[in-house]
């Protein structure tokens, strides 16, 4: 599909955010191994999680998109064929900790763009926890028990964590995962919420085997990294007035408004609130002012590792010499997002030259419509609209219709917006 984006004169209305992706995953994930019923409103309806979902129905999990059946830590059966993750690396990483630890083997498949994605990762560790696991093929399980073990990881990947810290649940003693900064801490929210023994010190998570999980009920919030679009083109699109109601705000995951705030970006904060343990908030995003260069590197590039994307664009419109750097790791998400950002934005006429780990966008530069392609990553084709949104002419990005892996609804409210 391609998609046509003209110049937005103003962005004007409330939209209502597909529910939080890595939430959506996670619930799903440790809920299939409780002990009963979950109830789970405001999953993300992208294609993502309704790949998980797959996933653990094929497990034995019941699941009709609210009312998941979990049958307790050891009650997964094996799979009749491979598990389809997809394009989802979430749903393959953290599967491979859960399903390292049964007594049967998995094999885990996905989309052309996850079998290049590196999974050697998540497989180490979990061999040194003397699971059976092995890449490529992703096959994993068939040797118990499980060992504690303490795990420092070489690359910052909430991923990795969460699939470690659920292997750990069936370990024979305590399992604990050492970061470099902080990433998401969904999964150990959740554990907590279902009884199970996590301690947070620090940068140190520790997690201890675990006999049942209770079921959960929750709400998902809003995804912060689809709001992440409507953040950069409310505030850069003169006379736009956009609200965005029940958005996550989790302090794991607000790196990118905290930045946008210290640039000139004027987002307004109301009815915080916690539900379900995740902190939740309204957002009023009204055009920025007294705009200042992008600086990001190391490990603040990874905390808002989804929405460099976003930032990129916003980074065109920045007056002076914006640098992005410490995000190698863009190198092997869906696409290769260093280069398919700067070839989309350079055809659109930013000045931007990309790094090995980043980028560095001159600006102000005027934008122009051009034909650009998603190279098949949801959030480069929502980031190219968001630029075509500031640009002249018309917009067209190919492949278009790989925002339904995350945000399926993207085109609908960006129309709506205009
Ligand atoms: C996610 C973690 C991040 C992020 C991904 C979702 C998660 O990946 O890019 O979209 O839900 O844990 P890494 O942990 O591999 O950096």
């Amino acid at each position: 599909m391609i998609a046509t984006v003209r110049r937005a004169r103003r962005l004007e209305g409330e939209v209502k955010l597909p529910g939080d992706k890595s939430i959506s995953h996670r619930a799903l994930i440790l809920g299939s191994i409780a002990s009963g019923q979950s109830r789970l409103r405001g999953l993300s309806p992208g294609a993502d999680v309704l790949s998980t979902a797959r996933c653990v129905q094929a497990l034995g999990a019941g699941f009709d998109g609210v009312m998941l059946e979990g049958h307790g830590l050891h009650g997964l059966r094996r799979a009749a064929g491979p598990l389809d993750c997809g394009n989802s690396g979430t749903t393959m990483r953290m599967l491979a900790g859960l399903l390292s630890a049964q007594d049967f083997e998995s094999e885990l498949t996905g989309d052309e763009s996850l079998s290049r994605r590196p999974m050697d990762r998540v497989v180490k560790p979990l061999v040194e926890m003397g699971a059976a696991a092995s890449w490529p093929p992703l096959r994993v399980g068939g040797r118990t028990p499980l060992h504690g073990f303490t795990y420092a990881m070489p690359v910052p990947s909430a991923q990795v964590k969460s699939a470690i810290l659920i292997a750990g649940l069936f370990a024979d003693a305590p399992t604990s995962v050492g970061e470099t900064i902080k990433t998401r801490d969904h999964t150990e929210l959740m554990l907590k919420a279902m009884g199970a023994l996590v301690e947070v010190d620090g940068l140190h998570v520790q997690v201890g085997p675990a006999t049942q999980l209770e079921p959960l009920d929750i709400d998902v919030p809003g995804d912060l990294s689809a709001a992440a679009f409507w953040l950069v083109a409310g505030g850069l699109v003169p006379g736009s007035r956009i609200r965005i109601e029940g958005v996550g705000m989790n302090p794991t995951r607000t790196a990118f408004v905290v930045l946008l705030r210290t640039v000139g970006f004027k987002i307004h904060e109301t009815n915080r609130r916690k539900v379900g343990g995740e902190v939740v908030a309204d957002l009023d995003v009204t055009p920025a002012a007294g705009l200042r260069p992008i600086q990001v590197n190391g490990g603040a590039a990874a905390e808002m590792i989804d929405e460099l994307p976003a930032l990129a664009v916003a980074a065109t419109q920045m007056p002076g010499r914006s640098v992005i750097s410490g995000a190698a790791e863009l190198r092997v998400k869906e696409s290769n997002r260093i280069a398919a950002m700067e070839e989309g934005l350079a055809a659109m006429g930013a000045d931007i030259t990309a790094a090995d780990d980043g980028w560095v966008i001159n600006g102000p530069r005027y934008l122009e419509g051009a034909r650009v392609s998603s190279h098949g990553d949801h959030r480069v084709a929502m980031a190219l609209a968001i630029a075509g949104l500031m640009a002249d002419g018309k917009t067209e990005i190919d492949g278009a219709e790989c925002v339904d892996i995350s945000y399926p609804e993207f085109f609908d409210h960006l129309e709506y917006l205009c």
